[in-house]
């Protein structure tokens, strides 16, 4: 491929957006509760997330809105790259993605995030779960505001299927065939679908086509599929330091992602281990070194490039621009990750 990793970086292109983003989001959740906002500023305050989200929504808009001027240049000669409506979308789904996460930390019983006490360490799991309830409130308010039912109805899809993921996940993992495919949706709902579905509200909210809003729903779907993956295999090779988060985590909470269901099919010793979800003494050990002893890592790998790629080959069906080089640059960098 072109010399990608030469290519612009996706999150200096967006830096002077991303510089309001935060903003955006502290005068969006200020509230008269002392302690509801302290709980739900805390975490927009230390601001050490990646931004991924709010990066793709923005390259997502800029890079449909050129293209439609390339289209139609008689229409759209002044269009902005980016509309107001389209930044504030990327407000929402950061939003949506962090109230997602405080109720995540209080099912997973997770210190730490982003190397810094969780929110459900700081002030209780009550609050952890009032505060992200507060925060769906009102992205749901600053999304009402945009005035476009399509995208509420595409945000509170992505909303559902956070859940539904979830859900899905506490689930047994089924053995046998279809272990793999189980995950895969689950990923979709858990991952996919805010990224899927935030990506198309930010073409709809460019007044854009339905082939379009296609591109940019795919181009979200593929690298979330990516972008869980990578982080199911960086549970298994990176530590707190890197993580800012502990490592073999998925495996203590009995969960089987793609290093172990691929390493299964070389390995048929790790299938009553994660029937039992490693629940045995030494069931982690074990299956880690079973893991180890496979492809399992290197395959997992090899489906998030997959994935990464078809992200790429969807945007590049628009018109060229400085934005849609960026979002191959997105895919590439979120496959290549090591945090
Ligand atoms: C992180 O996964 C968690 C998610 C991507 C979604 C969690 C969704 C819920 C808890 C449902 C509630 C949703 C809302 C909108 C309030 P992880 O635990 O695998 O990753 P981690 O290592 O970052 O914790
Ligand atoms: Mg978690
Ligand atoms: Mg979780």
């Amino acid at each position: 491929s072109q010399s990608l990793a030469d290519g612009p970086d996706p999150f200096e292109l967006v830096s002077a957006e991303l510089a309001g983003l935060s903003d955006g989001i502290k005068s969006l959740i200020g509230t008269e509760h002392a302690v509801l906002n302290a709980a739900a500023k805390y975490f927009f305050e230390l601001d050490g997330g990646k931004k991924i989200r709010p990066t793709m929504v923005i390259l997502m808009s800029q890079a449909c809105n050129s293209n439609s001027q390339q289209v139609r240049p008689d229409v759209q000669p002044g269009t902005e790259l980016v509309n107001p409506l389209q930044l504030r979308l990327a407000e929402i789904t950061e939003m949506i993605h962090a109230a997602s996460l405080f109720h995540d930390d209080v099912i997973d019983e997770a210190d730490t995030r982003r190397g810094v006490p969780s929110v459900n360490k700081v002030f209780g799991n009550k609050l952890a779960i009032l505060a992200g309830d507060f925060l769906l409130a009102r992205s749901s308010m600053s999304l009402a505001r945009l005035r476009s039912l399509e995208s509420v109805e595409l945000m509170s899809a992505a909303i559902e299927h956070l859940v539904k993921g979830e859900v899905l996940q506490m689930r047994p993992t089924e053995d046998g065939g279809g272990a793999f495919e189980y995950y895969v949706r689950k990923n979709y709902y858990k991952t996919g679908s805010l990224m899927a579905n935030s990506c198309k509200a930010s073409a709809v909210l460019g007044q854009h086509d339905l082939e379009v809003q296609e591109v940019a729903f795919e181009y979200g779907k593929r690298v979330g599929l990516a972008f869980q993956l990578v982080d199911d295999i960086l549970d298994f090779e990176g530590n707190t330091f890197t993580l800012g988060k502990p490592a073999l985590n998925d495996l203590r909470q009995g969960l089987a992602t793609a290093p172990v269901l691929l390493a299964a099919e070389q390995q048929p010793g790790l299938a009553k281990l994660i029937s039992r979800k490693f629940r045995g003494p030494g069931d982690v050990d074990e299956a880690l070194e079973l893991v180890h002893r496979s492809d399992g890592i290197a395959r997992a790998k090899e489906v998030a490039v997959v994935q990464a790629e078809k992200a790429m080959s969807a945007i590049l069906t628009l018109h060229d621009s400085p934005a849609q080089n960026a979002l191959v640059q997105l895919a590439h960098k979120i496959v290549n990750r090591n945090h």
